[in-house]
């Protein structure tokens, strides 16, 4: 048996008299990747948090090397190598990237500053390494997510980690950057390194990880090779039942022939080169194409949040001139967006809060009182719909797992019965389970005559619900698809890359 680097043992861990541990077994061998899966709330992040000295435990073991040992804070783990990739970045955006790789560990001159040269010269070994073109120089803000995720490995490579934990680290990806992450995974992987790997996309699992741990409700269901348990297996495991892959269906509502949205010729400085589209009631659209194709930056035009420099817009019939969101709010359009902390949640209020923000108005009597009954009503029917985890509608948004933050701004603009809903990767960071109940959300949306432009680069998905598909390269839409013209997600693809 290959030996374990580092083991956790009957690790218990409750959060305001909650236990979200109960009695949780992990172990990592030298050199292995090691999948951790689980429903949202199943407790990935708190069970790698305390692996990695963010949390302590309340009870259990923590064996390093063969000896046990205690962790106090993120220092005491870093000082024998094991590091975490966060779900949410922790890089700064106004830095470079070296300055970012050796934050608060700089090399120092003999003279006590700052040796710059070394610094550098130590990022392009380490990316060279790992063979990534990355510029050491380069300011944070002007990169791409996935150059972000290469920043974050880098970064804690440079601390020498031998366990290396990355929490759904392909969930802002594009598919050529989770290519390019996995073969860095490989050569961490032959450099002895252990890692952790942490996703709801139950492809990718098979494609780098040796062995497979559920973990359902924060316990332990299973630990396998991977080559042992069948994705059928894995997906019974996390959600307790069968779930089918979602398939299309022939609607058996046609789309309406009224145009609800149109835009012609619009540019934006950010991105948007030259988009024309149109929307039809009760109909989904997907959008699509390789990162920095503008497929997000569309939607933003769409809503006001980037301002039109040319072209116009339209929406049932009406030129729109939108200066900002609530402009757009106000002609029935919600945009769930793809960075759902930055931009979809007040993280210090409440699940209520956040899930009745939009719909106020909506909530409240002539002379503003909001019907608190209703209000009580419209959450938990949300909150039931979309399983959302947490012990009380009150919980603060920012002590929630991150699916269930996701699954919260769905909440709220869902709640809200908007008639064009724009969605930037609705399914990023949701757990198997949910996945298919939320494409199951958006076709029934459809199907009342609600009208969704969906961006996402989820392949399946998008073939799962949509019945146009428009392709983006270069700011500019450069294919249009009808869903039924398309066998494969392979001939999807197809299409996007060959352009
Ligand atoms: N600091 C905290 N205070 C209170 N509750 C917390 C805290 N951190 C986590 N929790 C709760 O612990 C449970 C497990 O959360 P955790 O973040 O570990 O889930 P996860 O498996 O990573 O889920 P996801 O796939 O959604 O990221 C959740 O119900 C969450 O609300
Ligand atoms: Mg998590």
């Amino acid at each position: 048996m290959a030996k374990h680097i580092i083991e956790l043992k009957n690790i218990d861990m409750s959060f305001n008299g909650v236990k979200v541990l109960d009695q949780v077994d992990f172990a990592l061998e030298e050199g292995e990747v090691h999948a951790l899966v689980g429903g949202n709330g199943a407790g990935k992040s708190t069970l790698m948090k305390i692996m990695t000295g963010v949390y302590v435990k309340d009870a259990g073991e923590i064996i390093f090397d063969g000896c046990p040992v205690n962790f106090r804070s993120p220092q005491d783990a870093e000082k024998l190598g094991i590091a975490m990739i966060f779900q949410e970045f922790s890089l700064a955006p106004t830095m470079t990237v070296t300055e970012n790789i050796f934050l608060n560990r700089e090399f120092k001159k003999r003279n006590g500053l700052i040796d710059n040269r070394k610094c550098a010269a130590e990022a392009r070994r380490i990316f060279s390494e790992l063979n990534v073109a990355m510029d050491p120089d380069a300011v944070m803000s002007d990169l791409a997510a996935g150059q972000w995720q290469m920043t974050e490995i880098a970064k804690a490579l440079a601390t020498d980690a031998k366990v290396l934990v990355m929490d759904e680290p392909t969930s802002c990806l594009t598919e050529s950057e989770v290519g390019h992450l996995f073969s860095m995974i490989r050569e961490l992987k032959k450099k002895g390194i252990a890692i952790v790997y942490i996703s709801h996309r139950m492809k990718e699992i098979y494609q780098v990880c040796d062995r497979i741990s559920i973990l359902a409700d924060g316990k332990n269901v299973v630990t396998a090779d991977a080559s042992e348990i069948t994705m059928e297996q894995m997906i019974r495991g996390i959600t307790g039942k069968n779930v089918d892959r979602f398939e299309w269906q022939d609607r058996r509502t046609p789309v309406r022939e009224r145009i609800v949205l149109r835009a012609s010729g619009i540019k934006t400085n950010n991105r948007v080169e030259h988009v024309d589209l149109t929307l039809h009631e009760g109909e989904v659209l997907g959008i699509s194409g390789l990162g920095g194709s503008g497929t997000s930056e569309t939607l933003r035009a769409l809503f006001g949040i980037d301002p039109l420099i040319e072209g116009t817009l339209t929406v049932n019939g009406e030129e729109v001139c939108f200066r900002n969101p609530s402009q757009a709010m106000k002609k029935g359009l919600a945009l769930i967006p793809e960075d759902r902390r930055e931009e979809g949640l007040l993280v210090d209020h409440s699940v209520k809060d956040n899930i009745l923000l939009p719909s106020l108005d909506k909530l409240s009597n002539r002379v503003g009182v909001v019907d608190e009954k209703k209000s009580v009503r419209v959450v938990n029917d949300w909150t039931e719909e979309l399983h959302i985890k947490t012990d009380s509608m009150n919980k603060l948004v920012r002590l929630l797992s991150g699916g269930n933050q996701q699954k919260i701004v769905f909440a709220k603009w869902l709640a809200n019965q908007p008639q064009i809903i724009l969605m930037d990767e609705p399914t990023k960071g949701i757990d198997i389970g949910s996945k298919a109940e939320i494409m199951d959300i958006i076709r029934g949306l459809a199907r009342d005559g609600q009208s969704v432009v969906m961006a996402s680069s989820e392949l399946a998905e998008i073939l799962a619900i949509c019945d146009r598909i428009l392709i983006m390269h270069q700011g500019k839409v450069i294919r249009e698809l009808m869903r039924a013209e398309i066998n494969s997600e392979e001939e999807l693809q197809h299409e996007i890359q060959n352009f």
